[in-house]
C-alpha cells in the first residue's frame, strides 16, 4: 500500500526563546520561564493520504508556525512529525511544496512557469501535454504566454497554483492562499483548490482565518485554540460538495459552533 501524503504529529511542543535573556528552570527543563513564548501545546493530529484539511485558530495561535515544522523548515522543541512513515529531520522537498505568492518568475510567461515544475521530463510532447492540463485546470487557456504582469493578482495566482500543481508534490501547504484578492477572486481560487483537489487527490493543508472557507474546503478541520496554541477540534467534514451553508442546517449548526469556539457569538 503507498502512504504518500500521510502524515503524523506526536505531542509536538514549540517554545521561542529570547536568546539574549534564555532562562530555564533546573528541575524542569522542559519547563519555559521567564523570555520564552510556548506556542504551540502537545499538538497530535493525524492527516490522511488525499485529505484536504483546512486549520483555523486565532491570529497569532501558531499556525504558521505549525505548518512550518510540518514542512520541515522549524525544528519542534519536543515531540515529532512523522511523514509516510518516516520521522521528519529536516525540509522534506521531495514530499511537499509550500504554496507561495509572488512565486512566479516575471520573465517568463505563464506557460514556461507552470514548465519550471515539470523539469527533467523526458517526454517533451508528453510535457507539453501536461503543461496545458494544468493551466487549463486553473481555467487560464488562452494566457499562455502572458507575462505574469499581464495577469490581474486572481489570476497570478491561479498561475501560482498550476506551477505548485505541476511538481507534483505527495503534499501541498498553503499558508493564507486567498490574502489581498477580492471577494470573486477569492470565491474563484476557493472553487479552483476544490477542484484541483478532487482532481489530484493531494494531500492539501490550508491555513486559513476564515470559517467559511475552512468548512466548505476541508476533509477535515481542525480549530487551534489562542496561544499556546492546543487543538480544540479535529473533525471530519462529510458533507456532499458543492456544499452551502443554506441548504445544509448540519453545516450551518456546526459553523455556529467553530465560531463559538473562537470566541465569536455569531448567529444569523
Ligand atoms: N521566529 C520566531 N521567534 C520568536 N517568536 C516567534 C517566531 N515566529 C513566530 N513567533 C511567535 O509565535 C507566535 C505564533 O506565530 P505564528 O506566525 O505561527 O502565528 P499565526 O497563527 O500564523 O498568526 P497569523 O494568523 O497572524 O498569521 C506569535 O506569538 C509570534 O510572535
Ligand atoms: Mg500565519
Amino acid at each position: 500500500m503507498t502512504d504518500m501524503g500521510h502524515i503524523v504529529i506526536k505531542n509536538l511542543r514549540k517554545e521561542y526563546i529570547d536568546r539574549r535573556h534564555k532562562r530555564r528552570s533546573k528541575d524542569e527543563p522542559n519547563e519555559c520561564i521567564g523570555d520564552c513564548v510556548l506556542v504551540l501545546d502537545n499538538i497530535n493530529l493525524e492527516f490522511c493520504e488525499g485529505e484536504m484539511v483546512t486549520i483555523l485558530g486565532p491570529s497569532g495561535c501558531g499556525k504558521s508556525t505549525l505548518l512550518r515544522i510540518i514542512a520541515g523548515f522549524d525544528k519542534p522543541t519536543a515531540g515529532s512529525v512523522v511523514i509516510n512513515g518516516e520521522t521528519l529531520t529536516g525540509p522534506s522537498s521531495d514530499h511537499i511544496f509550500v504554496f507561495q505568492h509572488n512565486a512566479l518568475l516575471p520573465w517568463m510567461t505563464v506557460q514556461e512557469n507552470v514548465a519550471l515544475g515539470l523539469r527533467g521530463m523526458e517526454d517533451k510532447e508528453m510535457m507539453k501535454e501536461q503543461i496545458q492540463e494544468h493551466i487549463e485546470l486553473v481555467e487560464l487557456e488562452g494566457f499562455e504566454n502572458h507575462y505574469p504582469y499581464q495577469l490581474s493578482g486572481g489570476m497570478q495566482r491561479r498561475a501560482e497554483l498550476a506551477r505548485a500543481l505541476a511538481v507534483n508534490p505527495d503534499t501541498l501547504f498553503m499558508d493564507e492562499p486567498f490574502t489581498g484578492l477580492d471577494f470573486l477572486a477569492h470565491m474563484k481560487m476557493r472553487e479552483e483548490v476544490v477542484n484541483m483537489h478532487e482532481y489530484f487527490e493531494k494531500t492539501i493543508l490550508v491555513v486559513t482565518h476564515d470559517i467559511d472557507d475552512a468548512l466548505i474546503m476541508g476533509d477535515r478541520i481542525v480549530v487551534l485554540s489562542g496561544r499556546p496554541a492546543h487543538v480544540k477540534l479535529s473533525e471530519k467534514l462529510d458533507f456532499p460538495r458543492p456544499r452551502s451553508f443554506v441548504k445544509n442546517t448540519e453545516l450551518s449548526k456546526l459553523r455556529d459552533e467553530v465560531y463559538l469556539m473562537l470566541g465569536v457569538n455569531y448567529a444569523v
